[in-house]
């Protein structure tokens, strides 16, 4: 394993850490602009939706696999989405989050952000996401909900991997 990048961001940064990855990918990756948008996305809940208001961002090569990570210590997509249903499980706020049309904003034009995330493995990444104790892994545009054997995450943890055989 090779660590390429990380570095923190908030608010303030992360517009020059998006720029720092592109750069870092370029010529690297086929869809290069979608997978920055998914990334995207996962830092704008990290922003807006933790508490933290930012988090961390990673990029490291494992074997033949890019994985870029988006992490934050905030208070968890449970939590979050607990403002809007209070008795939800971990599983069903995960299930809704990336359902589509689910956001704590109450925003009825908010709440794809995740599923665009799970969209983007259509192109040959893999998705693993683990917030509290539960995780969801997207492949092929579908995912679903598994139990966690590790402890519990703080947070959000978000990966995306894909195929990286170049350089
Ligand atoms: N990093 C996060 N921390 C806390 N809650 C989160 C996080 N990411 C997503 N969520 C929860 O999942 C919901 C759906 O996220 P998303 O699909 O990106 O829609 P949106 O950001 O437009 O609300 C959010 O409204 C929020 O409740
Ligand atoms: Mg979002």
């Amino acid at each position: 394993m090779s660590i390429l990048y990380r570095s923190r961001f908030n608010a303030d940064t992360i517009g020059s850490v998006m720029i720092e990855i592109g750069d870092l990918l370029e010529g690297r990756v086929d869809n290069k602009r979608q997978l920055l948008n998914a990334v995207r996305e996962l830092a704008d809940n990290s922003l807006y939706h933790s508490g933290e208001g930012g988090g961390w961002c990673s990029v490291e090569t494992i074997d033949n696999q890019l994985a870029i990570t988006v992490q934050d210590r905030g208070e968890g997509i449970h939590q979050s989405l607990r403002r809007l249903y209070a008795d939800i499980d971990e599983r069903q706020a995960l299930r809704f989050a990336f359902g589509g049309g689910v956001s704590v904003t109450g925003d009825p034009v908010r709440g794809l952000g995740l599923k665009l995330v799970l969209d983007y493995t259509q192109k040959g990444a893999t998705l693993l996401l683990e917030t509290g104790g539960v995780a969801f892994v997207g492949i092929d545009g579908k995912g679903q909900v598994i139990g966690k054997s590790t402890q519990r995450v703080e947070g959000v943890v978000a990966t995306l991997c894909l195929p990286f055989p170049c350089c």
